[in-house]
């Protein structure tokens, strides 16, 4: 994999700046704030920033499969000779680059894959319901704000785009899934920045909400933290962006993939072509599996392909 070193590094550094994210937030709710509670006040709100950043920042950024690893492997060819084959792993869950888990089964690995969306999304659900559980109790009216509205479209359009991935895709026509996928892929990637956009709107609005005195403007403790904490969700979302973007890092080509054209897309399959893993993505790290897999489409337009 070409830049290796760098991949790593990279990845590294924005596990542990959304690691760090995570931590501030919740030293924000526990130091500065009053803490974590679920009565219908402030403690209940807390919940609110805490899940949203774990769940909707840190696991959602964490969480999609965009490139893949290629690594050698003794392993078994086509045709049944062993030898030092190149295999492929999903490189972008943490988890994956453990090399105990290299020679985990699919179901496992498609199952972390489903699972570490379902909890960003769950986590996200309980977010909002904090809130809205605190704006009923305090009688506060709800959706007046411009964080609410992008934040709860940004949730909406979540769950059902990974609704629609998980329950419909592997029964569409092959040329819906080609006209589909590259949307797939550019809304991932569009609601993840929308997500990061809606936390530092929402930061912003409660730290102009409770800091009266001191004031935010007088540089309290409370208010340069919180600040540094925004910082850390920007850089850890930009650092996710990067990785994802890079063409070097995207899913190579499958062996025996057959590049499915689209009107203007080139023979690299690069512009406006789709891949599309007739086992999903993930499947293709089955060593002995991969190269005998009928896969239908191919170079990744996308880097951040979530099936
Ligand atoms: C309110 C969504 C992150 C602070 C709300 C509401 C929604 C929402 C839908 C409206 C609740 C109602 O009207 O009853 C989200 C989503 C987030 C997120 C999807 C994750 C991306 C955050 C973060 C903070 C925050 C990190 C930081 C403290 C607030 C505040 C309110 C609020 C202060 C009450 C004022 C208002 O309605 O705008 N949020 N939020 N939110 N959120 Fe968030």
């Amino acid at each position: 994999m070409e830049g290796y070193r760098g991949f790593l590094g990279l990845l590294v550094s924005a596990l542990l700046v959304g690691f760090l994210s995570v931590l501030f937030v919740l030293i924000w709710v526990l130091h500065f704030r009053e803490g974590l509670g679920w009565d219908g006040g402030a403690l209940e709100f807390n919940w609110h920033p805490v899940l949203a950043v774990t769940g909707f920042v840190f696991i959602q950024g964490i969480e999609p499969s965009p490139v893949k690893l290629t690594y050698p492997c003794y392993t078994r060819d086509l045709w049944g000779h062993y030898g030092n084959q190149l295999a492929q792993r999903d490189i972008a869950i943490i988890v994956y680059r453990l090399p105990w888990t290299w020679k985990c089964s699919k179901l496992l690995m498609k199952s972390i894959h489903a699972g570490l969306n379902a909890v960003a999304a769950i986590l996200a659900i309980i977010s909002v319901v904090a809130v809205f559980d605190y704006h009923n109790v305090r009688k506060i009216p709800h959706m007046y704000s411009l964080h609410s509205w992008v934040g709860l479209t940004a949730l909406i359009l979540y769950v059902l785009q990974h609704g629609f991935f998980v329950f419909l895709l592997p029964w569409a026509p092959l040329s819906l899934r080609a006209i589909i996928m590259p949307i797939h892929v550019y809304s991932g990637l569009l609601l993840f920045g929308t997500v990061i956009a809606t936390v530092l709107m929402g930061v912003t609005e409660k730290l102009f909400f409770v800091l009266k005195n001191p004031s935010y403007h007088s540089f309290p403790p409370e208010g340069v933290f919180t600040n540094t904490l925004g910082l850390l969700i920007l850089v850890f979302g930009t650092l996710i962006f990067w990785i994802v973007t890079r063409p070097q890092w995207k899913r190579p080509r499958e062996p025996g993939s057959i590049p499915l054209q689209l009107n203007g897309s080139n023979a690299d399959g690069m512009e406006g072509a789709v891949a599309i893993s007739s086992a999903h993505s993930m499947d293709a790290a089955d060593d002995e599996g991969a190269a005998r897999k009928r896969t239908l489409g191919l170079a990744d337009s996308g880097q951040r392909s979530t099936m």
